[in-house]
């Protein structure tokens, strides 16, 4: 089922998610929501909170589309245990914050735990493309946003034209 994406300025989006406990049928059933969520959108990783679940849950398929098979990832309860030294910048988005694009910097490389549907744990180094979406997955588990890397003029610029975005949605909604 596709879930609607909560859009920032949100409050869901600034709190700290919670340890999954378990593998649950409602958990699954999470996050193949996130997944078709995601896909439909269309955008290459999500994170439990950007549907109003506070849930360490995240999702991700970093393939390029045309010319790669997919790639679906899901991570409970990601953990980044190591980052390197050397930084990697990339233009990024986010489906929380549609249409606006900002270069951050962030480990080019980083190490990352977590366990899969089936309970099983995995850790795995991630680097180019899947290295940034996994950190900025993660990020989102703890209330953090792309936005909060930029400096605070930018910030409050696209805070303010989302607010804009999200009162016309509204009104075009009526
Ligand atoms: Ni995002």
């Amino acid at each position: 089922m596709i879930r609607p994406i909560v859009l920032h300025p949100d409050a869901r989006l600034k709190k700290k998610s919670v340890e999954v406990e378990g593998i649950t049928d409602a958990l699954i059933e999470l996050a193949e929501d996130m997944m078709e969520t995601m896909y439909h959108a269309p955008g290459i990783g999500l994170a439990a909170p950007q549907i109003g679940v506070l849930q360490r849950v995240i999702v991700m398929d970093c393939a390029k589309k045309e010319d790669e098979e997919p790639d679906p990832i899901v991570m409970v309860n990601p953990l980044i245990k190591a980052s390197s030294e050397e930084k990697n910048v990339y233009e990024e988005g986010c489906l929380s914050i549609p249409e606006h694009f900002a270069e951050v910097t962030r480990p080019e490389l980083v190490q990352v735990e977590w366990i899969d549907l089936n309970g099983k744990e995995h850790s795995e180094e991630f680097n180019g493309l899947k290295s940034t979406c996994v950190q900025h997955e993660i990020d989102h588990l703890n209330g953090k946003l792309f936005i909060d890397y930029l400096g605070p003029i930018k910030r409050q610029m696209i805070t303010r034209k989302m607010q804009k975005f999200k009162r016309e949605k509204l009104r075009g909604s009526e």
